[in-house]
């Protein structure tokens, strides 16, 4: 099927990349010519494991090509919108401009049968919205909107092999012309089980910010259990095996310590308390708020953490901080608790030093006032005291013996509770990790 993909960021550039490579003849469209010139070329404009492999496998292939022209979307059956929705500035609201734009710049381009998909997060209601212009534009074309769920470091895998797909259509026959459409798109993965749920827009635009709304909210709950550990002498971590061992409740996304940052749960939480409110529906999701400010407090938590190990004064001490993306496997920055950690610090008076296997220029970027060093070894000797904050391997399985020799003061700060405490402290350091004793 020939495909187009509007908005080559993160989730474009994954998904044009596997639709081809499940054997789709895709055109990849963005307005940004060094992005598509640079993965025209077989280049990821980000780091993403195994997306490079396959940008390169799909393009010899000739059934991917990238352009800055929008008239190339004509001739798709299906057009796929995946561009942004990042948080308006000074509001929680999410700024549709882009999606907005995409739509209209699509619409003239549209043919009788076509399927637009919106694929971006967007604020319940917007579908049934754009599905108007649509059908204005092209009364034979559809719109369906079909979230994503993808992760950071398992983009790839996520895209081809989902947990489930959800697809949000009109009723009647456009939308069931629309559902068949999306089913030959994903013909591969639903032929091996893929579970596919067929709903309304507004359910499906819900889903996403669902889903992300309990993610962040699991990840707060465990942090304000280590709140509680902290105040009584308890291990979160253990309280998380524990608990995490009811398969109602279950282990993922119970990892205490600096929380919850990136493009995504920070201002997806956002738009929906902001979008609930327009509805009249505010007090359903106060809870969000709440989810939000447990979350920002570990940021705080490990500024006074770090404070408390300089004996109380961060004034002049070398910090080193592990990890400036906002996960491992990933070289992205927004809204990173590593690197809100690292300028607080710096504004504190400590001398922070920021390293990172991949995010260093991203973080750069944003935080030119950091000291940076790609090297690990270089980046902790002298140090006052070293934080993880970003548990790459290369951090988790650092040498707490031979770290020893390389700094000032052996002292750690374990912000993702990612180390083992007793063979930290078997070395001879001051070991500290979030909610644990
Ligand atoms: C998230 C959703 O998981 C994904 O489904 C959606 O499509 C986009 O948003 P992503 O932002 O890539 O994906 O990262 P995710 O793996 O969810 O992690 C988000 C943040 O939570 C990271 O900063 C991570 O370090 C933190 N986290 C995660 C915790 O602090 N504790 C956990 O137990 C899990």
């Amino acid at each position: 099927m020939r495909i187009s993909v509007i908005g080559c960021g993160y989730l474009g550039a994954v998904h044009a990349v596997s639709m081809a490579k499940l054997g789709h003849d895709v055109i990849g469209i963005d307005v940004d010519e060094y992005k598509i010139a640079e993965l025209q070329d077989g280049r990821a404009p980000f780091f993403e494991p195994g997306l490079e492999d396959l940008l390169e496998e799909v393009l010899e292939t000739g059934r991917l090509r990238f352009t800055t022209s929008m008239a190339e979307a004509h001739g798709s059956k299906v057009h796929f919108v995946c561009v942004g929705t990042p948080q308006l500035k000074g509001e929680y609201a999410a700024n549709l401009s882009y999606v907005d734009a995409a739509f209209s710049e699509l619409l003239p381009f549209l043919s009788a049968g076509d399927v637009a998909v919106g694929k971006s997060t967007v604020p319940v209601g917007t579908a049934e919205r754009l599905s108007a212009l649509i059908t204005a534009a092209c009364p034979t074309a559809t719109l369906a909107w079909n979230p994503e769920f993808l992760r950071e470091g398992h983009a790839v895998k996520d895209t081809l092999t989902p947990d489930r797909f959800v697809y949000g259509v009109p009723a009647g026959p456009a939308g069931l012309s629309a559902q068949n459409s999306l089913d030959e798109v994903y013909a591969v993965p639903l032929s091996s089980g893929t579970p596919r749920l067929v709903v309304d827009y507004a359910t499906s635009e819900l889903v996403k910010s669902a889903a992300n709304s309990f993610l962040a909210t699991k990840i707060s709950f465990i942090n304000a259990m280590a709140e509680v550990c902290d105040a009584s002498g308890a291990d979160v971590t253990a309280l998380a095996d524990a608990i995490g061992l009811d398969d109602r409740i279950g282990r993922k996304f119970l990892h205490a310590g600096v929380g919850f940052g990136g493009g995504c749960l920070p201002k997806d939480i956002r738009s929906f308390m902001a979008r609930a409110g327009e509805l009249g529906a505010d007090q359903a999701l106060t809870f969000l708020k709440e989810v939000d400010s447990i979350n920002m407090r570990r940021r705080t938590k490990v500024v006074e953490l770090t404070r408390e190990l300089c004996s109380g004064a961060l004034l002049g001490k070398n910090v080193t901080v592990l990890g400036a993306a906002f996960k491992p496997s990933s070289d992205d920055v927004r809204d990173s608790p590593a690197l809100s950690v690292a300028a607080q610090l710096q504004l504190q008076g400590a001398t922070v030093t920021v390293t990172d296997p991949e995010a260093i220029e991203n973080a750069r970027r944003r935080f030119p006032e950091l000291n940076y060093e790609t090297n690990t070894t270089k980046a902790i000797a002298g140090a006052d005291v070293i934080l993880l904050v970003t548990e790459w391997p290369e951090y988790v399985d650092l040498d707490p013996v031979k770290t020893a020799e390389l700094v000032a003061d052996l002292k750690i700060l374990d912000g993702r509770n990612a180390l083992s405490p007793t063979a930290w402290r078997q070395a001879g350091w001051t070991y500290r990790g979030m909610g644990r004793p």
